[in-house]
């Protein structure tokens, strides 16, 4: 009896660290995530800024606890970014010369970048000057995900923000379109440093969040894209009459507002809205991953995190590169009055686009 006692207390301790990583993260094994690239850590504001985590997550739950439909514009915010000059922060300048008119970026919504906004004008006034725009985005979009109930996990912080802005035609050059077939999808991966796997679990985010008629009418005109189910097809055709880009639906039509696996089943079954879902279940090199996710919930939330960490540290500036913007919207440079500047922002953009139709 004593015995037993005895290898059940070290079987207790043997095991008690992985049940503690249990209890926190739904991703069972946490050795296979990516360590974070030089300049990065966990935890890198403990001790400059030690409320900047909870901050975001505070800020971030009274934003989408009303309105969880909000946490897609964040998420998409942040792979724009970080597609475009790397994960700095550029795709938040507001200005006529710089990556918001890119055509990618016209849909992007007004209300993450105001979200954005909001968190960091907090953080000025609690640790001034401390935490970068580009972290901000990537916390917040971390946040999104879990709060869509998404996996919720751990990301390396320690970006700086860009000095510059990338032009509109280096924006499109570097975000893929939704009319790319595979090879162009992969090769446009490849160059960010993510694979054909990474490919598959990060388009899972197509999960949660909204497309407008104009992104995917090329599916249903002239001639109806075969991959599209037929009834799918149908009802899309109603909702789009045209190219109109005031339209909008889900893109997730069982689940549109959790971040789940049914984006997978959606593909298998021809309901999903770009050539560049579609073609996933067309290749060989990522037909068997589709598959794989669509299959099994826990393996796309396991291999989301892997490849949602990857994209968060595509060429980050770190140490002494870029800086610390005080204001996302604005370069410290053309920072005039921060306090009058950020109010006005936040207010002007925080108005939702009242154009959102949902199928
Ligand atoms: C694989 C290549 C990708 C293409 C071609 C693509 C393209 C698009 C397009 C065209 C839209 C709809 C825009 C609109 O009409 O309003 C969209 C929405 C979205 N995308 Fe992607 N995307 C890709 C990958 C990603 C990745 C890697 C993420 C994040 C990890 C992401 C997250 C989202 C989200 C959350 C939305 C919904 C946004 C909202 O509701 O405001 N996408 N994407």
């Amino acid at each position: 009896m004593q015995m037993r006692t005895c290898v059940s207390l070290w079987l207790m301790l043997l095991l008690a660290p992985s049940l503690m990583f249990l209890l926190v993260s739904p991703i069972a094994d946490g050795t296979d995530l990516p360590p974070p690239v030089a300049g990065l850590s966990y935890g890198f504001y403990s001790t400059s800024c030690p409320k900047a985590e909870s901050t975001v997550k505070q800020i971030m739950k009274s934003f989408l606890t009303p309105n969880v439909s909000q946490a897609a514009g964040v998420i998409r915010l942040f792979f724009h970014d970080c597609f475009v000059q790397g994960c700095d922060g550029s795709v938040l300048i507001n200005d006529t010369q710089g990556e918001q008119p890119s055509i990618p970026n016209q849909t992007l919504r007004a209300s993450a970048l105001a979200i954005v906004e909001q968190i960091k004008a907090k953080l000025e006034s609690i640790c001034p000057n401390k935490v970068s725009c580009a972290d901000v985005l990537a916390l917040a979009a971390r946040e999104a995900i879990r709060r869509a109930k998404g996996s919720h996990f751990e990301i390396p912080t320690g970006r700086r923000d860009g000095l510059n802005f990338a032009n509109s035609t280096t924006v499109l050059r570097n975000l893929p379109a939704p009319s790319f077939n595979s090879s162009q999808l992969l090769s446009s991966f490849s160059s960010k440093g993510l694979n054909a796997t990474d490919l598959v679990a990060l388009s899972g985010a197509h999960t949660v969040g909204l497309a407008h008629c104009s992104s995917f009418s090329n599916r249903l005109r002239p001639t109806v894209d075969p991959r599209l189910n037929t009834t799918f097809a149908e009802s899309l055709i109603q909702t789009c009459p045209n190219s109109s880009i005031n339209v909008a639906v889900n893109m997730d039509i069982v689940t549109p507002n959790k971040f789940d696996n049914k984006y997978y089943s959606n593909i298998v079954n021809g309901e999903v809205l770009f050539d560049s879902d579609a073609t996933l279940l067309d290749d060989n090199r990522t037909q068997a991953t589709v598959k794989k996710f669509a299959a099994n919930d826990h393996d796309f939330h396991h291999q989301f995190t892997i490849s949602f960490i990857k994209m968060s540290m595509i060429e980050v500036l770190t140490g002494n590169q870029g800086n610390i913007r005080k204001v996302c919207a604005i370069l410290n440079s053309k920072t005039t009055s921060t306090a009058t500047t950020i109010d006005s922002y936040v207010a002007t953009e925080l108005d939702t686009p009242s154009s959102y139709a949902t199928m």
